[in-house]
């Protein structure tokens, strides 16, 4: 069900976010802002911002944010319709009701359509491992005492033996062929046409943040092989975005969270207690990941097995976590291989203590690091100490690198002066000779190729606190439109927020910054646009706010221009007069009037 725009904003309009927040958080008014404690991470002083002014939300401390809309749809799961309907009644509005046709069902986009199959299947599986067929699946369960408690709260299902059942039951439900290979629940092939990919297997349904079905794990009941079958991506499933177990795991409001391997990973931990596990399935950390989890969480204990594979993955995970801003420990499972297997063994008491003894993840790849020298022979002993303070000089902040260079000593039997000097010799050996961060990358901790996140360039951060000045400062627009252009903005993101906001300017003279929220589909999206909204400025001076304004103005239409001309074709002679007369323009900005 669609709702037109005007019906959208008459429902935003009569809601006050201030209002509606206020009804889960103690909000406190501070200026233009209203202030409170983050709902969505644990804190203790308040960071979580509402705008009265522009009607949006947003956390400087995790970066949650966007309008009243996505604030239930965060908060309570909702889904947009669902925030759309609750905010409808609360304000007193009917909503047009419409029978659901064959039709509409056709035009619902393909993602809606795909999570709607999911749904089905999950109810299909989960129904199936409660009948006569699926005794010997849960008897399977039951063996590896998962209580029937844990066993319906992750919705675990069965698929049966037949390998057409779940596609003979969709296809009843009326779900095309297209759809179902959309979904990836189906394989095709030439001989037997289109069948079950699940068949015989323990199914462990994968949630998203808001609880939608997005993917599916099939285990096999003893020893065969693959041990786990997966969805494959799909327009719904995006493996390196997605985290097992976080939808249960955000409800923990846990400082810290686990991060482990896999499905029994999780669900055992669960099932002890420690509701704050997650896992990435199937896949190594990404920086996506990183960047999800500190959504939630300041900290990690990494919970890999410990195998040499488990090894390998933290030291992958370490830096992409560290990139994001967590701290990460990891926790030590000797002598048992993974989680499950621990808390089976000794308990959830005994895994407390792991915790709380997890070493920090720096300490963890030098001791690493160490094992690849002999430390009887002099000579290897002095090359793990240059590694060490090759590693050391990785920390920026004095203090931090003091603190470190502290605990190393100590750990590995060197006098702190010593390894400080060492230190300090290297660093300004490398300053001669390289730039920092090629020294960083020269000391990265793992010979393993991960590829460094892309720090944001510094292009556009201009690009983004133009947007935030055109926001905070309406009359701005009138003067900087001559000279901008939304194709100046380099990334999807902010082309879009600055095309709807140069025509909100154009239509109405304001803005509407939930408006244009609330055009992004994806949360994570929005909560990167309200970012955008919600930026405190450094208040300084007018004179010093125009001279910034002016200059990041030019640096836009530079840029911009700079990338035209790469692309333009040497021949095209209309296309370089314009270049060379806007050129001219961008020595004209340092003389037109700013109205801030
Ligand atoms: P594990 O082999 O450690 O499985 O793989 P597990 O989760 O501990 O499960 P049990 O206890 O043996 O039943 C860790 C994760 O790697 C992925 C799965 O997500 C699994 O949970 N995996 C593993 C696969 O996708 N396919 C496989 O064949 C094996
Ligand atoms: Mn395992």
């Amino acid at each position: 069900m669609y709702y037109s725009e005007d019906l959208v904003e008459e429902v935003r309009s009569r809601n006050d976010i201030v209002d509606v927040i206020s009804g889960y958080v103690k909000l406190q008014r501070k200026g233009a802002y209203y202030f409170g404690l983050c709902p969505f991470h644990n804190e203790k002083s308040p960071s979580f911002s509402v705008s009265p002014s522009k009607q949006i939300y947003h956390c400087f401390g995790c970066g949650a944010g966007g309008d009243v809309f996505t604030f239930l749809r965060e908060y309570e799961n909702f889904t947009f319709q669902e925030a759309m309907q609750s905010l409808a009644d609360r304000a007193g509005i009917v909503l047009p009701v419409q029978e659901e046709s064959a039709r509409d069902r056709q035009e619902k986009d393909l993602r809606g359509r795909i999570l709607e199959v999911n749904k089905m299947a999950a109810k299909y599986f989960y129904y199936q491992l409660r009948t006569e067929n699926g005794k010997a699946a849960m008897k399977y369960l039951q063996d590896r005492q998962l209580s029937e408690e844990t066993i319906r709260s992750f919705g675990l299902g069965f698929a049966n033996k037949y390998s057409n059942d779940l596609y003979r039951y969709l296809k009843d439900k009326g779900i095309s062929d297209e759809l179902l290979a959309q979904s990836g629940l189906m394989n095709v092939d030439e001989k037997q046409g289109m069948y079950d990919k699940f068949w015989n297997r323990v199914i462990f349904p994968i949630m998203d943040v808001n609880n939608r079905v997005i993917g599916f794990g099939g285990r096999v009941m003893g020893d065969g092989k693959p041990k786990y079958l997966n969805s494959p991506e799909t327009k719904v499933f995006e493996k390196s975005r997605n985290l097992y177990g976080l939808n249960v795991a955000k409800r923990s409001r846990s400082r810290y969270y686990l991060v482990c391997e896999g499905y029994m990973d999780v669900i055992s931990l669960h099932q002890a207690g420690f509701t704050n596990a997650v896992a990435s399935l199937g896949t190594a950390l990404t920086s996506q990941h990183a960047g999800l989890l500190r959504r939630y969480t300041e900290e990690v204990v990494l919970t890999y097995d410990s195998d040499d594979a488990g090894i390998k993955a933290a030291l992958r995970a370490i830096p992409l976590l560290k990139e994001a801003g967590i701290n990460t420990r990891v926790l030590s499972m000797q002598p048992y291989k993974d989680p499950d297997e621990f808390i089976k063994a000794l308990g959830a008491e005994e895994f407390q203590k792991r915790i709380d003894a997890a070493q920090n993840s720096f300490l963890f790849e030098t001791d690493l690091l160490q094992k690849n020298y002999n430390m009887a022979d002099p000579t290897e002993k002095t090359a793990f100490h240059e590694a060490l303070a090759k590693k050391l000089m990785t920390f920026e902040q004095e203090l931090e690198r003091e603190n470190y260079i502290e605990a190393a000593a100590r750990r590995y039997h060197i006098s702190f002066e010593n390894l400080r000097k060492l230190v300090n010799r290297m660093a300004m050996q490398g300053m001669n000779s390289r730039t920092v961060t090629r020294r960083r990358e020269e000391t990265a901790p793992t010979g393993s190729g991960t590829a460094k996140p892309k720090k944001e360039g510094g292009i556009v951060r201009s690009q983004k606190l133009m947007l935030t000045w055109l926001i905070e400062y309406p009359k701005l627009y009138q003067s900087v439109k001559p000279y901008l252009h939304s194709d100046d903005f380099t990334t999807e993101l902010l082309q879009k927020v600055a095309e709807q906001l140069f025509s909100q300017y154009e239509e109405s003279g304001s803005c509407n910054p939930a408006k244009i929220i609330s055009s992004f589909e994806e949360l994570e999206d929005q909560k990167e646009a309200a970012a955008l909204f919600h930026a405190t400025l450094e208040t300084s001076t007018k004179a010093e706010l125009e001279k910034a304004v002016r200059e990041t103005l030019m640096r836009l239409v530079a840029h911009g221009l700079e990338q035209r001309s790469a692309k333009l074709d040497p021949t095209d002679m209309a296309g370089l007069q314009k270049l060379i007369q806007d050129k001219k323009r961008i020595s004209q900005i340092g003389q037109i009037r700013l109205e801030v």
